[in-house]
């Protein structure tokens, strides 16, 4: 028998809503394929704040490098939004992902058949896209020193931040964007804004450098972000993979997310050169909608097929669970980000119930 340590980090918000059902999804196809979780709950965020005092507790961060993988859902809140930096959640989610030292983040971006009228934008513009969002996650702005407030010599004051990136940060995310895009269509897009910043001059170059010597086969493309951010709602499906630094790959995942629906549904994967790997939905805590049984569960119940697939290396599993969320699309079950006429409103709780059973009934889709 398989037998894998999962730690659980519900954090704040919706979060404890919508793990719970990708937990119950997990259980479900573990015992169909014969597999044994041991999962483990920990503090981390706004929760761990209130609970232990700091928003990663040492004893979380080792929990988390002790297992197979961990599987997270959301932090942050109204509550802690005025808090020093010591005491934000967001520090102890980046603390997190420097702790592991996940920097290679993919954001897969596909919009489903059902939900091609969900997006916003034309159904021909969005259905059939496919793209795969490499972003950089433990380096640039979001870790520059020096960073910090001041008052300058007018007794202004200031506040300043770094977008720093070192050459082996660079080519270590180039190498697994170009593993990506050989394994996908073969097109690689940098995105950067080396028209303005040396950290993309410097960026770019690597980036191509790489691409020269070690993936000749790997077609490359350069675009400034401003641009990729439009092209992006323009005509999505030019891009096949996407690479790019922490900030920007943040934002163009986010306008990505519209392309799907909602962005309750884009899972994702984080992962280091060894060590367990972090699995998240790309969005928030929602505080909008906490505790109100209203956030669709799709973005974390892929997240943990994400964990089954890329961290456990559990294809099957991970299959069986896409193709239940498949099939309870397919129902007409909608959360209300996702709700449209003809469809069927339902909760987090109750779409969790719908995938139960149609997991029963399910074979993968491949
Ligand atoms: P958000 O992603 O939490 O919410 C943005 C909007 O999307 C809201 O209207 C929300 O209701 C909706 N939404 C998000 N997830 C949803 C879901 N699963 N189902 C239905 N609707 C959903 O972003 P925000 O409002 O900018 O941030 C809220 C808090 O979350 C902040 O404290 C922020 O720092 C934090 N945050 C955390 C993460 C993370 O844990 N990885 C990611 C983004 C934001
Ligand atoms: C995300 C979030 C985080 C980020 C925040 C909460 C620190 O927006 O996971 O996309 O900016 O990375
Ligand atoms: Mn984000």
């Amino acid at each position: 028998e398989r037998s894998y340590k999962v730690t659980l980090l519900p954090g704040d918000g919706i979060g404890p809503e919508i793990l719970s059902v990708a937990v119950d999804v997990m259980r479900a196809v573990a015992e169909r394929e014969g597999i044994k979780f041991e999962f483990t709950e920990k503090l981390v965020g706004g929760a761990a704040v209130d609970g232990a005092g700091v928003p990663l507790p040492d004893d979380t961060l080792a929990t988390c490098r002790a297992s197979d993988a961990v599987l997270l859902a959301s932090i942050g809140g109204y509550k802690w939004d005025s808090n020093p930096p010591h005491l934000k959640p967001e520090t102890g989610l980046l603390g997190l992902r420097a702790g592991l030292g996940v920097f290679a983040n993919l954001r897969p971006v596909t919009v489903l058949p059902q939900l091609a009228d969900a997006s916003p934008l034309k159904r021909e513009v969005a259905e059939g896209v496919d793209i795969m969002v490499v972003r950089e996650l433990i380096g640039g702005i979001y870790f520059g020193e020096p960073r910090g407030f001041g008052v300058n010599e007018s007794g202004h004051r200031y506040a300043y931040n770094n977008m720093v990136y070192s050459t082996p940060e660079i080519d270590r995310i180039a190498r697994v964007a170009f593993e990506t895009a050989r394994k996908r269509q073969g097109r690689l897009c940098s995105v950067d804004k080396a028209n303005v910043l040396q950290v993309s001059q410097l960026w770019r170059e690597r980036v191509t450098a790489i691409g020269k010597e070690e993936y000749p086969d790997v077609e490359l493309s350069h675009m400034y972000v401003d641009n990729a951010a439009m092209q992006l709602v323009r005509n999505p499906k030019q891009f096949d993979t996407i690479v790019t630094g922490n900030l920007f790959g943040d934002i163009l995942s986010d306008i990505s997310a519209q392309l799907s629906g909602s962005i309750g549904m884009l899972p994702s994967s984080s992962m280091s050169e060894s060590g367990p790997g972090l699995f998240e939905p790309i969005h928030g805590s929602a505080p909008d909608i906490a505790g109100q049984d209203k956030a669709n569960p799709l973005a974390q119940v892929l997240s943990a097929a994400m964990l089954l697939k890329y961290g456990l290396g559990e294809t099957k599993a991970a299959e069986l669970i896409e193709a239940a969320v498949s099939a309870a699309l397919d129902k007409g079950y909608r959360t209300g980000d996702l709700m449209s006429s003809g469809k069927t409103l339902v909760g987090c709780k109750k779409m969790g119930e719908i995938l139960l059973e149609t997991l029963e009934t399910t074979s993968p889709v491949t």
